[in-house]
């Protein structure tokens, strides 16, 4: 049996009451975390979204209301009246806000009972994931949940006010539309009246953002859910939010200027960390060159050196030919690791080869040696060049990985990665910025056959390389910019191309022919024709943003209803089969 709450209202919050509030009489309502039975005395923690407060049940104080108390069990709501007191001596608890006082209680209400729950919510770290998710209404009531959504608000708030202040205007853009290419596959929603069209979820509002532009709102922003059919990690999720922004009669500099303010002010006001601004910045090229990869995690050296010359007239085969045939030969000196066991090698072996990598040639600097299956194969010049350009001293374990430049990089700046972590070279509470810029227009994409945009179809070439855009498309630059935390890209952005003929160019030079381009970027063309004025921007991932800022690794963490890795929501049960009827409605049929 359940009471109602009637006329009664809550003075506190279950974190609000310390020591100057003994002797007062207050009314706390919650859910009950623990009961605990102490020799006739009943404990109760009392917990709200605030904090938790104990509640004491006392037989010789009350012993009605403590009898009532004799029933109630974990994830009960219950509302409270009663006197505060202070701890007795040797029972305060440091931990705990509260944990000064307790509330002895005189008037207890039941008003709601819950069936034992799944999990205790304060025992929950043996739970499985799928478990949690499909009990995210339970899961969400655990304190850490509970902290990370208050500073996903707190984030939220904080960035609105300081673009608000900085004359960004709040404005919406569409979801059932047109797609805009991101790279990834749409989500499709068919169209009843149209029957047998489709609109398209947005990955990004990147071409309405951009018309803004054209129709002068100057600076525009949104906090915005965008959608990409895409194979899901731990950092991806199909749906997501970016903190979106684009800015008028701006270059690169403006743009990374206020984002970068905007990352300090955030992590001032709601981490009290304070972050160096102007960031740290390197090119895509150094990026690649150092460390592998175009996210690289600053907040450890371990940087990778290019020994493709000095291998390749090594008589070690595997290097000289990739030498020779246009490869890249790479090494990283994994200081002081020479105690790196066989099995631990092969282990990093097999990681490398996760990435492309057919093998992880390693070497071990002894006194006067080198232990290594590959060492017999270098002169003592090649020997000599090689131990200085890794800086090669007793006690090092190298590594070395001989590819095609995409896999050497990527098995490589991935190897560094997790060689940081594993010589616990990275804090988490380390914030280290970034902004990598200069990266390539295009690439080629394998599958496809064909140049695609590295960023997206919008970006501006850099005007220095625009005569390469018809003799050597891969080596234009482009104005784009990812901005970096420690390893994750957390943002990216560019300027955009702002007149119809650049744009075509690029379009043709991605092989989207004229009646294409018109058919799915005929609005953007015309747009472009009318005063368009120069403009560009940038979109934060909110999600990873405020993972990081949780310590969290998984951006499900900071999404309330998230999707699993096969993009279903098994709470919901999201997707889900519908009727025929629904499906005759929109002329589909499903095979
Ligand atoms: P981009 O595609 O780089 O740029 O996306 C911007 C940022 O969004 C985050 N992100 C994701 N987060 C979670 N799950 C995903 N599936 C996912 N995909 C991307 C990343 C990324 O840096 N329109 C352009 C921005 C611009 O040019 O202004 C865009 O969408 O942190
Ligand atoms: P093998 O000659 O195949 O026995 O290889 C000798 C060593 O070179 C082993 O440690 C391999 O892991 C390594 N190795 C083989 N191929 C490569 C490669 N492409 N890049 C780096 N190391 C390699």
């Amino acid at each position: 049996m359940t009471e109602s709450l009637g006329s009664l209202r809550r003075t506190h919050s279950c974190s609000a009451l310390t020591q100057k509030d003994v002797g007062s009489t207050v009314v706390l309502m919650g859910w009950v975390q623990r009961r605990r039975d102490h020799g006739g005395v009943i404990f109760v923690d009392l917990r709200d979204r605030e904090g938790i407060t104990q509640v004491v049940f006392n037989p010789e104080h009350n012993p009605k209301v403590h009898e009532k108390a004799g029933d109630i069990r974990s994830e009960w709501v219950i509302a409270v009246v009663g006197k505060v007191v202070a701890r007795p001596d040797g029972m305060v608890n440091e931990s705990l806000f509260t944990g000064q006082i307790e509330v002895m209680v005189d008037e207890l209400r039941l008003l709601n009972r819950s069936e034992t729950p799944p999990f205790l919510l304060d025992e929950w770290a043996g739970v499985s994931e799928l478990v949690r998710l499909k009990n995210r209404f339970l899961d969400l009531r655990r304190p850490q949940m509970v902290q990370n959504f208050v500073r996903r608000h707190n984030s939220a708030q904080c960035i609105r006010a300081f673009l608000n202040a900085n004359g960004f205007l709040e404005l919406e853009t569409p979801v059932l539309t047109r797609s805009t290419p991101e790279g990834a596959r749409d989500y499709l929603v068919p169209s009843r009246v149209n029957p047998g069209l489709f609109y398209a979820l947005p990955q990004s509002p990147q071409l309405f953002k951009q018309l803004f532009m054209v129709a002068g709102y100057d600076r525009y922003y949104q906090i915005v859910k965008c959608f990409r059919d895409e194979d899901l990690r731990a950092d991806r999720q199909p749906e997501f939010t970016q903190v979106d922004m684009e800015m008028s009669f701006v270059g690169e500099e403006d743009i990374m200027a206020i984002s970068q303010n905007m990352m300090a002010r955030l992590f001032d006001e709601v981490l009290g960390v304070k972050v160096k601004t102007p960031f740290f910045r390197l090119t895509y090229a150094q990026a690649m060159e150092s460390y592998g990869l175009d996210k690289p995690d600053l907040r450890f050296g371990l940087p990778l050196v290019n020994v493709t010359d000095i291998v390749k007239d090594a008589s070690f085969k595997v290097f000289a030919d990739v030498a020779r045939s246009g490869g890249l030969v790479k090494g990283i000196n994994a200081k002081g690791c020479i105690d790196f066991s066989r099995k631990e090698i092969d282990d990093l072996t097999a990681f490398a080869a996760v990435y492309g990598a057919r093998g992880l040639a390693w070497i071990k600097v002894k006194e006067n040696e080198w232990q290594s299956p590959i060492a017999k194969f270098f002169s003592d010049q090649e020997k000599q060049a090689l131990k200085e350009a890794l800086n090669m001293e007793p006690g090092d374990l190298v590594f070395f990985v001989a590819d095609v430049p995409k896999v050497a990089n990527e098995a490589l700046g991935q190897l560094r990665n997790r060689l940081g972590q594993r010589l616990e070279l990275v804090k988490n509470d380390d914030f280290n910025f970034l902004w990598v810029t200069e990266f390539p227009l295009l690439e080629y994409d394998d599958e496809a056959k064909r140049f695609v945009a590295l960023h997206h179809p919008f970006t501006a070439p850099m005007d220095e390389d625009l005569a390469l855009l018809d003799s050597a498309p891969l080596s234009v630059r482009s104005r784009a910019y990812d901005m970096v935390l420690n390893g994750t890209e957390i943002g990216g952005g560019s300027i955009r191309i702002h007149n119809r003929n650049m744009q075509e160019k690029v379009f043709a030079a991605l092989n989207i022919g004229p009646d294409e381009a018109e058919d799915k970027f005929g609005f953007l063309l015309q747009a472009l024709q009318y005063g368009a004025p120069p403009h560009g921007g940038l979109a934060f991932g909110f999600d990873r943003l405020v993972a990081m800022m949780c310590g969290e690794r998984s951006i499900r963490e900071v999404i309330a209803f998230p999707k699993t890795q096969k993009a279903a929501c098994i709470m919901a049960g999201a997707p889900s089969q519908v009727s025929s009827a629904q499906l005759a409605e929109l002329g589909l049929k499903v095979r």
